[in-house]
Formats: structure tokens, sequence, C-alpha cells
């Protein structure tokens, strides 16, 4: 078959630290078709998505397009030739409506000058109506959905009229039945003709979705399969050079002692008919992993925020080693010693332009002043040094966080946050985005703070992951815990499955 896109000889060296980020890469995408392309965390994708989309120039290589070369300086040039892209992470503007968000730098213009929001309401209304999503454009993106923003996303590629569409990892932060929609959006837009180059770490996904994958590891392309050639671990053993199964001891019961417990947490909202949380009681011990897990929109979110003192309880109670911590500042917990890592790890948990070595002292920063009430430069350096090694995160301390990949971002936060551990520590869907080495690395490290005697709660909407590592389980269903429990041989993936979707209950009744 002929191809559609051709990129040649792509070769793409980073400054600071002389990283092959691509190496020689060359990529073949046939029109019509769904692409995957997989590896690693810091294999390059994104880098060579980003050249192709125009926001870095390569070293060397072409590329073309309909067997036509090509340069596209920057990505305007790339929406001019047909290329639309949707980042790794969310680029919308909070503030804006939807619409305006869709428009953002191809604004109409009235009498050439002002921006036409009437225009635009009306433009991004027929884009939406013409597929069908489930969308209004004077909405807030502030006040909509993941899926929904990853909807407006792909909007903007269509306002743009894209015939390729690139989209880098817009799954990993969805729900189940967000992917399914996703999915069903590009199936129906290949249907239309258009191509899509899709990036995952989800192998189920490539399997589920792609027509082909194209495999790069530490920069290069290691190989490139029609899908339907290809099972979901040969797929994985390609991408790490190994196949990988976790399997790993659980936590010793002698340790234990309660270290953070709640007691009938609940938030009311007003004009809201059931509570967000209702009457949530568990406790979480020394030595002990707790995994709570549910399907998302079922309180996972408002359990993290409780948990980490950003969203205030409407009754119950919560104590730290017996004292009553209910409803105190976030800047008082982490005094106390709460170590959180969070699912919004790009908002929360770092500010993309500062430095690796700013963000790693980003929540500690009084104890690096001098005490004239100057940064201690010397001290920084040290601290950065000694756990950029420590957490083997693979970036230089002064280049901005934005420019490391997924997996190390993660790795950047969980040692600023598991360095300054004492008792207690808060993972929420620490996995999201990550490759199976760097979620490897991830529960290593919870491991080793379970060892430490540390209480470990674990929020997440992955089963494998809770069945993996946690020693009690709670399952969330509707704002309630429905089930408790020690995990062992009969809490199975399905069972804890019918949970989740509330087939099953065991406190009903009970209060
Ligand atoms: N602007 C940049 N400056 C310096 N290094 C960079 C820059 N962008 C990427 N890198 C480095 O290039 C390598 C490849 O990164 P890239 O983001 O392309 O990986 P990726 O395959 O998309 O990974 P992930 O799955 O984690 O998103 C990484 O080691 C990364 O740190
Ligand atoms: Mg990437």
């Amino acid at each position: 078959m002929e191809s559609y896109l051709s990129m040649k000889n792509i070769s793409k060296t980073f400054g600071v630290t002389g990283l092959k980020a691509n190496d020689n890469v060359t990529l073949d995408v046939r029109r019509g078709e769904i692409h995957a392309l997989v590896g690693e965390n810091g294999a390059g994708k994104t880098t060579l998505m980003n050249i192709l989309y125009g926001i870095m120039q390569p070293d060397s290589g072409t590329i073309s397009l309909n067997g036509k070369e090509l340069k596209i300086l920057n990505p305007i040039a790339a929406n001019k030739a047909g290329i639309g892209m949707v980042h790794q992470h969310s680029r919308l503007v909070n503030e804006f409506t939807v619409a305006q968000n869709v428009v953002l730098g191809a604004e109409p213009k009235k009498a050439a000058i002002f921006f036409d929001n009437r225009k635009a309401e009306a433009e991004v209304a027929a884009v939406i109506e013409k597929n069908r999503f489930h969308i209004s454009p004077e909405m807030k993106i502030s006040e909509i959905s993941v899926g929904q923003m990853q909807q407006v996303e792909i909007i903007k590629m269509l306002y743009r009229k894209a015939e390729l569409l690139i989209l880098d990892e817009p799954t990993s932060i969805l729900t189940e039945q967000e992917i399914q929609r996703l999915f069903d959006t590009l199936r129906e837009l290949i249907k239309r003709g258009k191509t899509v180059i899709l990036i995952t770490h989800k192998l189920s996904e490539v399997k589920d979705i792609s027509d082909r994958i194209t495999v790069m590891r530490k920069g290069r392309i290691v190989s490139v399969k029609d899908t339907a050639d290809v099972d979901e671990r040969e797929i994985s053993k390609m991408m790490v050079g190994k196949s990988v199964i976790f399997d790993f001891a659980k936590g010793e019961e002698g340790c234990r002692e309660t270290v953070l417990s709640l007691e009938k947490v609940s938030i009311r909202k007003k004009r809201q008919g059931h509570p967000i949380l209702d009457n949530i009681s568990f406790n979480a011990s020394s030595c002990e992993i707790v995994g709570i897990t549910g399907v998302a929109g079922n309180g996972l979110t408002e359990l993290e925020d409780v948990i980490a003192g950003l969203q205030k309880i409407s009754s119950g109670s919560i104590y730290h080693n017996d004292e009553d911590i209910t409803n105190i500042s976030p800047k008082a917990l982490r005094e106390r010693g709460l170590a959180y890592v969070p699912t919004d790890r790009l908002k929360r948990g770092s500010s993309l332009d500062t430095s690796v070595k700013e963000n790693l002292i980003l929540t500690s920063h009084h104890d690096f002043m001098k005490r004239c009430g100057v940064f201690d430069d010397n001290k920084i350096s040290e601290h950065s040094r000694r756990l950029i090694s420590e957490y083997k995160i693979d970036g230089h301390s002064d280049v901005p966080i934005g420019t490391l990949s997924g997996g190390n971002i993660q790795k950047v936060i969980l040692a600023r946050e598991l360095d300054n551990v004492k008792d207690f520590v808060l993972f929420s869907e620490p996995t999201w985005g990550l490759d199976v080495a760097s979620s490897e690395f991830i529960y290593e490290k919870m491991l080793e703070m379970r060892a430490r005697g540390v209480a470990v709660v674990l929020i997440s909407s992955n089963i494998d992951e809770i069945l993996t590592l946690a020693d009690t389980i709670f399952v969330m269903y509707r704002g309630r815990l429905v089930a408790g429990r020690a995990s062992g041989p009969d809490l199975t993936r399905e069972v804890i499955g019918e949970y989740m979707l509330g087939l099953k209950d065991d406190f009903r009744g009970e209060e």
C-alpha cells in the first residue's frame, strides 16, 4: 500500500544532555489507518510527534505527506498541511469557553480585528453536531470533565480541518467509558477518511483499536507490525526487551498500628440528591498498604481531596495518631508529615515551566533558605543531585520539568514527596501514563515505604494495581464503601469488579 506519511531518518539530540531522543527514526503511516506508536517512557515518541507537528525541528531527516516533501516550521504550518495534534498534557485554557479554546490561534475576526464570539460559537457548534459530541460550546473548560476536555481537543483538530490526527496518550486520564467513547469517535473519523497516530501505554487498547504498530525503544524504531499478528505479551516484550510480571509479597501484620483514621466522613452538597462521600470509615496502619478502588465518578477523586486536606468535609472526623485533624489546612497536614503523590501531577504536583531542581524543593523550600532569607544554592544543588541519582531520574536538574518524559516527571514528584515522608503517604493513580518499568519502580518505592513502617493509602481505579499491592482492599460505589477486606485468594478481579459495579455490597443496611 502507498504510504501517506513518511518520516525518514529523523534524528534529534537535546542540548544539555546530548541525549539522542530520536536516532535515525523512520516512520511510515498509511492513509486511513490507526497507527499505534508505543514504547517505554522516554523512548522518544512525543519528540517524534513534536517534530511532525512543527513544535521542534529535527537535526536531520525528512517528512513527506502524500509523496510531497514538507518543511514543517511550526504548528500553524502543520495545521495548513492537514496535521493536528492533541498533546500529552492538556493545554486548554481553564477560564475560556469550549468555543474560545477551539478557535484559539485561528479565530474568526469581525472587521478583521475583533474576536467574533458569536461566529466562533456557531462554527464550533457545527463541528460538534457533525461529530455528535456531547458538549456545548459556551461551557467553560473548568466546568467540564476530562473526557469532555479530550473531546474539545479533537474538535479543535477537526475545526482546523485536520486529516492526520496525532493523539499523544489521550486515554491515560480517561475512565473506561470515556475511552470507549473516544475510540468510537476515532473509528468514525477513520470511516470518513482520516488517519490517526495514537500513542498509548495500554497494550489492550493497542490491540483493540490499531491497524498497525510501530515500537520505539531508546530513540530508535525496533519493530513495525500488523496488529493482528501480535499479542499483548509480544508487544510488551518488544517495548521493554523482556516480559514483566509483577508478583510482590504482602506486608507483615505484626507492626500494625493505626496512623490515619476516617470516621463517618461525608460530603453533602446542596441540590445534590445523594452525598458525594457517604459515611466513609477506615483505618490506615503502619506497615500496611490500604488500597481503595472504584470506577471513576464514584468518589475516588473526592476521597483523594479529603485525605490531602484540599476539600472540607460536611460531617465525620479524621484522626492522625489519635489527634483530631478534621478540616485542617493542607499546609498543616504537610507539617505533620503527610506525603502526597497526586493524580493530577501536573497541576498539583509540579509546575511545568520551572526546573527539576525547583520542583524538588517545592514543598520544603524553607529548609533551603539561609538565615538571611536567601536560597542556599549549594544545598539545593546537592539535594537535587542526590534525589536524581537515588530515583534514577533521566533528566538534568536545570531543565524545565515539562521537558522530561511522563515517567520522569512522576519520579521527580515521587522523590520530593517520599524524601520527606514521616508515617503516612497518599498515592493517587500513581501509574497513570507510565510504562511497565516506571510502574514497577513506583511499586517498589511503595513497598519500601511499607517496609519502613509507613502507612500507605493507594487510591487507584486500576484493579490489577490494587490486587498486586494492597494488603487491605476497599471498594467505593456511589460515594460509599461497599467492601473492605483483607486481600486473599478469594478476592479476585471478578469479585472486586462486582463490588465496583454495585452488584455486591457488604455494608448496605449497616450504619
Ligand atoms: N525539550 C527537551 N529538552 C531536553 N530533553 C528532552 C526534551 N524533550 C524530551 N527530552 C528527552 O528526550 C527523551 C525522549 O522524551 P519523549 O518525551 O519523546 O519520550 P516519550 O516516549 O514521549 O515518553 P513518555 O511515554 O514518558 O511520554 C527523554 O529522555 C526526555 O527527557
Ligand atoms: Mg510522551
